[in-house]
């Protein structure tokens, strides 16, 4: 009877390329509804208020927090200019107390302030500003932000595993200022990203080619350089670049397209925000593990997949990480030993059969692959919108570079080279050529720091 049920998830996950093309095509619409301020769009399609990318003149020392992933970092970065470009990035990072993703907006921000607090003290002789100067951070927020400047913004509505009352529609930059200041700290925020913003930032820094940045990691978003011209709900002044970095915020792309299954339907219904970011819910590393868990639940269900006892453990939600999911799909022993001593240790099933070992095996390999591909269908959607996806009539080459960063797609390898072969599939040969995939690590640190130098309160006296 396993085999039934396998049939059944291989048929709702399978994901044929003319599918994959048919979502990227349904992406663009999307985000063409989003530049348009549709309100029934499901993309947001964020101003992100960055019309001018690092340069490589930025210069001094500036500070970067960020938060939004599994941890949350303090980031201290010296910019040399031209000549020397970064200098030095020490950070510290930790790991959010889970406690926090759903306490009071007071209690987070006050513990962001006292870890930056805690950091800066510690700095010794070498970090010195100038006499007077006050200290300028750039703020990576990882979460769908109104941004009404550069530097402030109210948030639209927590995801991934944040939810905490009173903070939607509340300014996070002036949040953190008051944490700030109850720490007796004395710094300003100049510039509030996104990490997908802080990523394509920081990946054009040391690549002029980057056009665009995705996150593959707890959660999944990409941003992007728009043509400011192509922004109809734009008001403001056109920038003089052109251009305007947008952050989709795709974790909430939903279309009839998406080979959707009941497991889908149910993590969705019992998570805490139903009804949203369901791209996000079948990419992200957050959920992917969870997806295995509620097949393998099914398997042993129906099936006695572990015995004639359904494993007690087996029913806890989330119980599954995808960096578990990970380590056993990547075993590669005959008689699946690693994979079978994890399903010990998360379920406690003591003997699995080679068989349940395959069938587990079988059920990762799905589930990331319709991941890693929907990424991909993703990526070739924002290479399309830029005109990117085929190699200019005129016979030009035009390479194009993605800063790619987050947990799910640094560690995980049989996704990170499953999304890069189906990227190279839709794009065909000669396209494939001139895009460039680039893990970007911790780029969007970096990425922030510059953007706070950039809009530092001082640049215009210097
Ligand atoms: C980090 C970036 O490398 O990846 C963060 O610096 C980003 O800005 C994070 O949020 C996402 O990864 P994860 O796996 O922690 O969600
Ligand atoms: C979630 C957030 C988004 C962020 C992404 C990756 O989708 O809403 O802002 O960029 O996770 O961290």
């Amino acid at each position: 009877r396993a085999g039934a049920v396998i049939e059944e998830v291989e048929q709702r996950f399978s994901t044929p390329t003319a599918l994959l093309r048919g979502i990227a095509d349904a992406m663009v619409e999307e985000m063409e509804r989003g530049l348009r301020a549709d309100p029934h769009a499901p993309l947001k399609m964020l101003i992100s208020y960055v019309d001018n990318l690092p340069t490589g003149d930025e210069q001094g020392l500036f500070y970067a927090l960020d938060l939004g992933g599994t941890n949350f970092r303090v980031i201290r970065v010296q910019l040399g200019g031209r000549e020397k470009r970064v200098v030095t990035q020490q950070y510290e990072e930790v790991a959010i107390p889970p406690h926090l993703m759903v306490g009071t907006s007071m209690e987070l921000f006050d513990f962001i302030a006292a870890e930056l607090e805690s950091f800066v003290k510690t700095e010794g002789e070498d970090f010195h500003l100038p006499e007077g100067r006050q200290r300028e951070l750039g703020f990576t927020f990882s979460f769908p932000v109104h941004q009404t400047s550069i530097s402030s913004g109210t948030l639209i509505k927590w995801t991934k595993g944040f939810c905490i009352n009173g903070t939607v529609g509340e300014d996070v930059v002036a949040e953190l200022s008051r944490a700030m200041e109850r720490q007796g700290l004395d710094m300003k925020v100049t510039a509030l990203v996104n990490d997908t913003v802080g990523t394509l930032a920081g990946g054009r820094y040391v690549d002029n080619d980057v056009a665009a940045a995705v996150i593959l990691g707890t959660g999944t978003n990409a941003a992007y350089v728009e043509d400011a011209n192509a922004i109809p709900k734009w008001t403001g002044i056109l920038p003089r670049s052109g251009n305007m970095v947008i952050n989709m915020e795709w974790g909430n792309f939903k279309s009839e397209r998406l080979p959707r299954s009941e497991y889908d339907s149910a993590l969705d219904f019992e998570s805490l925000n139903p009804g949203e970011q369901i791209y996000e819910k079948m990419i992200s590393g957050m959920y992917l593990g969870e997806i295995v868990r509620r097949i393998l639940l099914k398997l042993a269900h129906d099936a006695s997949l572990f015995g004639d006892v359904v494993p007690p453990k087996l029913e806890q939600r989330f119980i599954l990480r995808t960096p578990d999911m990970s380590a056993m799909h990547h075993d590669t022993s005959h008689d699946l030993k690693h994979l079978g001593a994890k399903l010990k240790d998360i379920l406690g099933v003591a003997d699995t059969s080679l068989e349940a070992r395959y069938i587990t095996l079988h059920v990762c390999d799905i589930v990331a692959e319709r991941g890693a591909r929907l990424a991909a269908a993703g990526i070739y959607g924002i290479l399309k919108k830029l005109g990117r996806d085929k190699v200019p009539s005129d016979g030009s080459k035009q390479r194009t570079v993605v800063a790619l960063d987050g947990g799910l797609y640094e560690h995980y390898k049989k996704f990170r080279t499953c999304l890069e072969a189906t990227l190279a599939d839709l794009l065909g040969d000669e396209a494939a050529s001139s895009v460039v995939v680039k893990l970007a690590n911790d780029g969007s640190g970096i990425g922030a720091a510059l953007l706070a130098a950039s809009h530092s309160q001082y640049a215009s006296v210097e």
